[in-house]
């Protein structure tokens, strides 16, 4: 299968990736990732697009990543793939946003993931990952070739621990995990920052010396001081 189309839109103050994704640059159906802010802009771009949205795909719900959920749901009729246990933060969204941000609108979520789903849509086949540490609930949608993983890993950095369920060991057991179930040249489209590959912050994260001392990186492997 080839690489999907991918565009990204930076979003809001916390400047947050929201993602339109569709098979090819010709489909006429897309799904959107983390819609985090700015929802009239992100119609104007899916009309621009002249896709159907079939679903909207949350994450995981810091509010800086699902601020734009209900008026998306609304304007487009799609439903709403929510992280099980973060699910409160999308139904009750102001109790959990920081002063000085918003007003956002809560959303009841037509369905729940948790990991190890399979999600079909838009002639995509989604694979649900579960990848707590960030957040308790996070989740990563994985496609052949790409990751939308939200804030899981970035160029050159990592999801921050210090939030409330948030755990270093556990994000790092999460990366782990997608470093030994993606090949290296798995696209990462994170959500924050710029895309980068599996690959190359395996081998060049500074959060992920540890795990690159469990996880050989080709080079490495093969070098006889290794
Ligand atoms: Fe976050």
């Amino acid at each position: 299968m080839s690489a999907p189309d991918v565009r990204a839109f930076t979003v809001g103050p916390v400047q947050e990736n929201s993602y339109i994704v569709r098979a090819d640059a010709q489909a006429s159906s897309a799904v959107i990732v983390d819609p985090g802010d700015e929802a009239e802009r992100l119609l104007q771009a899916i009309a621009a697009l002249n896709v159907e949205i079939e679903a909207i795909l949350i994450t995981h719900c810091h509010f800086d990543h699902i601020g734009a959920v209900a008026p998306l749901a609304r304007a487009t009729g799609a439903p709403v793939y929510c992280p099980e246990i973060e699910r409160p933060l999308l139904t009750q969204i102001m109790d959990w946003v920081p002063p000085g941000f918003g007003p956002f609108e809560s959303h009841e979520p037509e369905h729940t993931v948790s990991g190890g789903e399979r999600l079909s849509l838009a002639g995509l086949d989604f694979d649900v990952v579960f990848t707590p540490g960030h957040s308790p609930g996070h989740v990563t949608y994985a496609l052949p070739g790409a990751l939308l993983s939200g804030d899981v890993l970035f160029q050159g950095s990592v999801g921050r621990v210090d939030l409330p369920g948030g755990d270093w060991p556990t994000l790092e057991r999460s990366i782990g995990g997608l470093l030994a179930a993606y090949p290296p040249e798995t696209v990462v489209y994170p959500g924050h920052m710029g895309v980068t590959t599996l690959g190359r912050e395996r081998d060049s994260n500074p959060f992920l010396s540890e795990l690159r001392a469990r996880v050989p990186s080709a080079s490495t492997a093969d070098s006889p001081a290794a």
